[in-house]
């Protein structure tokens, strides 16, 4: 099957059934074989999830009646050739017989005409791509730009603009294997070229790389996980010895960084059985043992008899609005109204697993979410109700801030939340 029909489907699943884009995008490259190909369907995908407001405005402007039910596939064949044409540097004759050909495989060979006829009229037009009103210019829903606004009034626009941006790709060195620098050493070997990122273990390669050629990796020298992600162990910073409870572990990148950096005995819990088999996957790539628990971290006596824990690391569920451009599917798949009931399930699981920090222990509230009311303002809410909870200050937030709010793109990294909880010692 031809690569704008894989599109398509792909872009269909996120958009009619709400799949994610980084469960979807798989499925599909798996029908091709080629490196180049797979790079070129993920690239469309991904674009037509961060321009969708203005590709959707183009097409619908083409058509007389919108596409319903079956046919809906055709519409986000569409909107995979409005890219081509506006984002892409594919020549624009290829592009459409492309994408007509994908239509055919499709099997709507009826259809290949309007496909032909819509992508020829958005060709032949040339007309910028409309920026009438926020949604369009911003390519962003209105619920998530409002709420930027509220949140960010002198900086709203700058931080939709770095979620528009191809994020950069850092790896986590293992210290178990070598220091940091000694893996620079062997990047710069290989002709690869990177720097040293803010936190201890991270390094920022300048441009993504094939997991395979990067020196050792098979062998756990270093693992793939964001900048600002790399800063919860460095702040929960357990110590040998120590009964750490990672709450929300899959896929384990946190879990494994912990065990990375002390000999500690770790409980890595998830409530989603099957993003627990990563938390496996990863801790055998890297030679690291845990607890691997399916749970309800909101539930912890349902499956944990043991002690209470030195140190908690909750990375809460969350909006992920920090990473909308590493996930630019999660505009579309998120809705307004989630945003209040997660923040009262991360409430929920906060309090409970509270229950379960030793006095004197330390929680380390994080989430990879911009929205204050999933991250200071829960945490206000939090010091106000409970009575035994003191914040600790993180060096790097700035001094009037409830706990360290990172913004998408500072130093490189995703917009990411972190805010250190100490237990009184009785
Ligand atoms: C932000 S992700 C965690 C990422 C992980 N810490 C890492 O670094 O790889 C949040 C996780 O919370 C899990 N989750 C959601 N509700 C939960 C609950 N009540 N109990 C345990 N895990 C939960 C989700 O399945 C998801 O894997």
């Amino acid at each position: 099957m031809n690569i704008r029909a894989l599109a398509a489907k792909a872009v269909y699943d996120v958009l009619e059934r709400g799949v994610s884009l980084s469960v979807a995008l798989p499925q599909q490259q798996q029908a091709l074989a080629n490196g180049k190909d797979k790079a070129l369907l993920a690239e469309i995908c991904y674009g037509v999830m961060r321009a969708l407001p203005q590709l959707d405005n183009c097409v619908s402007d083409c058509l007389s009646k919108p596409f319903k039910g079956k046919q809906r596939i055709i519409y986000q064949l569409l909107l995979v050739g409005c890219y081509q044409l506006y984002f892409t540097r594919i020549p624009a004759h290829a592009a459409i017989s492309e994408t007509a050909e994908a239509c055919r495989q499709l099997k709507f060979e009826g259809m290949v005409k309007v496909v032909n006829g819509v992508l020829r009229t958005i060709q032949r037009n040339e007309t910028p791509l409309s920026e009438a009103n926020d949604t369009l210019k911003f390519n962003t829903p209105a619920w998530i730009i409002k709420r930027l606004q509220q949140a960010y009034p002198d900086d709203w626009q700058a931080v939709i603009e770095q979620s528009h941006q191809r994020p950069p790709m850092w790896l986590r060195n293992n210290r178990r294997g070598q220091t940091r620098d000694a893996y620079l050493a062997q990047l710069q070997q290989a002709d690869i070229s990177a720097s040293a990122g803010s936190s201890p273990d991270a390094i920022l390669l300048e441009s993504p790389k094939d997991v395979a050629l990067l020196p050792h990796f098979f062998d756990g020298a270093v693992s793939v996980q964001d900048g600002a992600a790399q800063w919860a162990a460095t702040l929960l910073a357990p110590q040998d010895g120590e009964l750490v409870l990672d709450a929300c572990a899959a896929p384990g990148g946190k879990s494994c960084h912990l065990l990375e950096q002390a000999d500690i005995n770790l409980v890595a819990v998830d409530f989603d059985e099957a993003r627990l088999q990563r938390v496996k996957d990863n801790l055998q790539r890297l030679q690291l043992s845990a607890e691997v628990i399916h749970g309800d971290a909101a539930n912890i006596d349902a499956w944990w008899q043991g002690n209470k824990f030195d140190r908690i690391l909750l990375d809460a569920p969350c909006s992920a609005t920090g990473v909308i451009r590493r996930h630019p599917d999660i505009k579309w798949l998120r809705k307004s109204q989630d945003i209040e009931e997660l923040a009262q399930l991360q409430r929920q699981i906060l309090d409970h697993c509270w229950q379960w920090l030793q006095p004197g222990g330390q929680l380390l509230y994080a989430t990879c979410s911009i929205l204050p009311q999933e991250n200071a303002q829960q945490i206000q809410a939090f010091l106000e109700r409970t009575k035994d909870a003191t914040l600790l200050p993180i060096a790097q937030q700035s001094p009037a801030e409830i706990g360290w709010q990172i913004l998408p793109g500072t130093q490189g990294m995703d917009g990411f939340y972190y805010a250190i909880l100490q237990k009184s010692a009785q």
